[in-house]
């Protein structure tokens, strides 16, 4: 019996032209460089134009990927599409992908396992090529997070200086409420090309995902769901109740453990050791929980590579878009075995085993 594998052919990214740096971020709101790069890691994130949507970002990825692959837009048979921040509440940015490429009528799914969701794509793609069902595979993350920031129109223009009207008292409190989460995140996208091979040396090896929804609210949107009706209205908007609710100090603490034994639980279902893995490229939440699995996990400083302080977090987009990276700069060589982990919103985490 023939045995196939998916493996990454091509990788794309595409960040979004308006880069905001944290001391910009303090003329709006009661915040400062020191305490986001301390507590963090992140100096810069970049947000989208106004009307720029994540299906735009996954689609300049995409055509970045599929060149890089040398893959042609009708081979794609499946797309497998990961966000939290989808351009309309329904259809998802996958059949927008579709049509923005010019790609076949092949199956579209959009995926919602937030800062994991790429690696629930990958097994999706995994299982998919294992199971004969598809062979040239897109997989995309990609977010707008700046459609989640609670700015006024006019408090945009004083963030990137193109006003010299700063925000009202009121306005400066209300930024201020969301900044422990605001800060953190930023825009971008991300893409991968796999194709199905036979041979089993190559491609994804194996995949440990989890979940535990009893955690649901320590991060979540409480408003503009279909627990409500009608799903949206003006008082929730004036409760903030569109906003992300998130318990910091619990998500860091519960991905700090959660990331290590999900990546010693890959580890050792395939018989193998840290040692034997090439590079460890981890979600980009938070560098101090980044670092504390570094530590636990015993990998070398040469075997991590971090960007979130150019990028922030990204969400779906941040392990395609350190692979992506590390493609290009030649950190991945064919062979190597690449470590992915992550942790976020479910609460849902995961690793993932890939033969480069
Ligand atoms: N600027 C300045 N001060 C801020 C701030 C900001 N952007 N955000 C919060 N603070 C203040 C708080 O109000 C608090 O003040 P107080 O002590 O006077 O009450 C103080 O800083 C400490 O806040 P705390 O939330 O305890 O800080 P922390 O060390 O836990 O860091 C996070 C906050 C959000 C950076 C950190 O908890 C974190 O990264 N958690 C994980 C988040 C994550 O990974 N989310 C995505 C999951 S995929």
């Amino acid at each position: 019996m023939r045995f196939m594998r998916a493996v990454i052919v091509g990788s794309g990214s595409e960040i979004p032209p308006n880069a905001v740096t944290n001391q910009m971020l303090a003329r709006i709101m009661d915040t400062s460089d020191e305490w986001i790069r301390e507590r963090s890691g992140v100096e810069t994130r970049y947000y989208v134009d106004l009307g720029t949507a994540t299906s735009d970002l996954g689609v300049a990825a995409a055509r970045r990927a599929l060149a890089e692959g040398a893959t042609a837009p009708e081979d794609v048979d499946l797309v497998v599409f990961a966000t939290m921040t989808p351009d309309y509440y329904f259809p998802g940015a996958g059949p927008l992908l579709q049509a923005k490429l010019g790609l076949r009528n092949v199956p579209c799914f959009d995926i919602r396992q937030q800062c994991v969701g790429f690696l629930y794509g990958l097994q999706l793609v995994d299982a998919h090529v294992r199971a004969g069902l598809a062979r040239t595979v897109l997989l995309v993350g990609a977010e707008v997070h700046s459609g989640f920031m609670p700015y006024s129109a006019a408090n945009w223009d004083y963030l990137y200086g193109r006003s010299d009207v700063p925000p009202t008292p009121a306005e400066h409190a209300w930024n201020s409420r969301f900044r422990h989460l605001t800060v953190l995140f930023g825009d971008a996208g991300a893409a991968v090309v796999l194709q199905a091979q036979e041979d089993g040396s190559r491609g994804i090896v194996d995949s440990v995902l989890g979940t535990d929804g009893a955690d649901y609210d320590k991060l979540y949107v409480p408003g503009t769901g279909f627990k409500h009706r009608p799903y949206t209205d003006p008082e929730q908007f004036a409760r903030g109740d569109h906003i992300p609710v998130m318990d910091g100090r619990y998500v860091f603490k519960l991905a700090a453990t959660r990331m290590v034994e999900v990546a010693q639980q890959v580890l050792a279902r395939n018989g193998l050791r840290i040692d034997d893995v090439a590079l460890v490229l981890m979600h980009q939440a938070n560098r101090r929980i980044n670092e504390h699995c570094q530590k636990a996990l015993g990998v070398p400083d040469d075997k991590v590579v971090h960007n979130i302080h150019k990028y922030g977090n990204t969400t779906a987009a941040t392990i395609p878009l350190l692979w992506d990276e590390c493609a290009r700069r030649g950190r991945i060589r064919p062979g190597d075995l690449v470590l992915l982990v992550a942790f976020g919103a479910g609460m849902s985490w995961g690793a993932t085993l890939v033969r480069a």
